[in-house]
């Protein structure tokens, strides 16, 4: 049955539309302002939208850029008698039609006439439609299980609020493309998202990172720099692994979070910013607090809403789903049409993918450049090779004479190619910090890209942004 949303803050107006159409046999959404409206776009695409032209926080034209050109779905404006020409604007903008308020019942039902039905060939189109959606799509994540429909749920929910979200999940959750995509689904949306690993900063620049310095307010800082904060006005921060970042910076963050206002090193001036910060990690905070890793005054100002993305092997079939999405992205970009043997996709449902999403999305690639030339499968890579542990079958010969720092490097290595690239993994094996091991594969360069082989791509693009040191990892 085709959707149809209702956008408008006079509630008579809804209502008799929501009416007049559901008589119809159709489904309805209703929302007051942009900002509703927005939600229910992401909880279910429409077919029809029609929606006031005036709205309190802004035009109903701005939902046109909402909306995928090629989805085929019809917006219909309302408007009163004094802006007809506005009507006619948003017509010229590609707007299906136009309705004049008082609304009439006839038009209406004209309009609803018009609506493909099932049987025809666009309602079909409009049925399949509905099945990607039953695929399982949200924003820029994909997935479909009971476990990550509430987490879609949490993040329709706070993504139009001002509220800091943490983000709580094992390492290759997804935590990033959830903090993305709550950024997307904001007001902010058309501002800077930024993310920045906290781990990956040097304690030394960290503050100067976060909140800029003035030129000469240290050995080396030759010119003004304009730090996070104020680089992410009007957008989101994402502070990855927050319980990574300094004690005494955890106060600054905290005083920018109650405040507004922050400082640049090296100065007594307050700049105010409005940025929406978003935090995550993957230990358990309440563990980080007892530790003193995470202060709790912090942590009470950032758990305003937690949301806690679950490991995938809790999330059933999203596995197979996911991995053929990331297997449609590769075919998409080379123009393939490869699909998983029936022994892989066997192979990669009984796996518990403890380096989550970020492993089977590795995976994937790997299956995918390791199939041979020519074939329409991919290749059946065993899947235990990311499960052996280092002391199991392999080792690293260090002859006498290494240095120390050098077999620190070699073992180090060695033990992030054998997790996989997983990072979580190798600093828990090696019994160092997950900051520890960042610091080092940000001077090992690019051996450590090597280690960390499939995912460096994916890391840069985020980490890149940001322009944190160990970009590139
Ligand atoms: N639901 C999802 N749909 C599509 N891609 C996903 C999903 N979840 C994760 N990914 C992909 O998996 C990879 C890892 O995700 P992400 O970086 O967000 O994890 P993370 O929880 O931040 O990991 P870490 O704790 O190691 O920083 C990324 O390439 C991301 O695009
Ligand atoms: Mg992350």
């Amino acid at each position: 049955m085709p959707h149809v949303l209702i956008v408008d803050d006079d509630p008579n107006t809804r209502d008799a539309l929501a009416e007049i159409i559901g008589a119809d046999g159709l489904t309805t959404a209703t929302a007051g302002d942009l900002r509703e409206a927005r939600i229910q776009l992401v909880r279910q695409t429409p077919d029809v939208v029609f929606t006031d032209l005036k709205l309190p926080d802004g035009s109903g034209v701005d939902l046109f850029e909402d909306l995928d050109p090629r989805s085929g779905v019809e917006i219909i404006v309302i408007t009163g008698h004094a802006t007809v020409e506005s009507a006619v604007s948003a017509l010229k903008m590609g707007a299906a039609d136009y309705l004049v308020k008082p609304v009439n019942l006839q038009r209406v039902k004209a309009i609803l006439d018009r609506l493909p039905r099932p049987g025809d060939l666009k309602a079909q189109i409009g049925t399949l439609r509905g099945e990607l959606r039953r695929m399982g799509r949200f924003g820029l994540m994909f997935g479909n299980s009971p476990a990550i429909q509430e987490v879609y749920d949490q993040i329709g929910r706070v993504a139009p609020t001002a509220a800091s979200v943490l983000l709580v999940g094992e390492s290759g959750t997804g935590k990033e493309v959830a903090a993305q995509t709550l950024h997307e689904l904001s007001l902010r949306r058309k501002h800077a998202f930024l993310a920045v690993n906290c781990g990956a900063i040097s304690p030394n620049l960290i503050e100067s990172e976060m909140f800029g310095h003035e030129r000469g307010s240290f050995t080396g800082a030759d010119r003004q720099h304009k730090g996070y904060f104020e680089r992410a006005n009007g957008g989101t921060l994402f502070l990855d692994e927050i319980t990574e970042m300094p004690a005494e910076l955890q106060v600054k963050l905290l005083r920018v979070l109650e405040t507004g206002c922050f400082m640049r090193v090296g100065t007594t001036k307050e700049i105010e910013t409005d940025v929406r910060v978003i935090a995550a990690t993957n230990r358990d905070p309440e563990e980080a607090v007892l530790e003193g890793k995470l202060r709790l005054d912090l942590y009470h100002r950032l758990n305003v809403f937690p949301i806690s993305l679950p490991p995938l092997r809790d999330r059933g079939s999203d596995v197979g789903l996911l991995a053929q999405a990331f297997l449609d992205e590769l075919n998409d970009r080379h123009g393939t049409k490869k699909h998983f043997p029936s022994a892989v996709r066997e192979m990669m449902t009984s796996y518990p993918w403890p380096g989550n999403v970020r492993e089977l999305k590795n995976y994937v690639q790997r299956a995918y450049i390791m199939a041979s030339p020519g074939s329409d499968s991919t290749a059946t890579v065993p899947l235990q090779i990311s499960l052996s542990k280092p002391s199991t079958g392999t080792s690293v010969t260090i002859p006498f004479g290494t240095s120390l720092a050098e077999a620190d490097r070699q073992l180090i290595l060695a033990t992030l190619g054998q997790c996989g690239g997983v990072k979580t993994r190798a600093a828990e094996i090696l019994g160092i910090s997950l900051k520890t091991l960042y610091n080092r594969l940000v001077e090992y360069g690019d051996d450590a890209n090597k280690a960390t082989s499939g995912e460096a791509g994916e890391a840069s693009a985020a980490e890149g942004e940001a322009g944190t040191p160990g970009a590139s990892l």
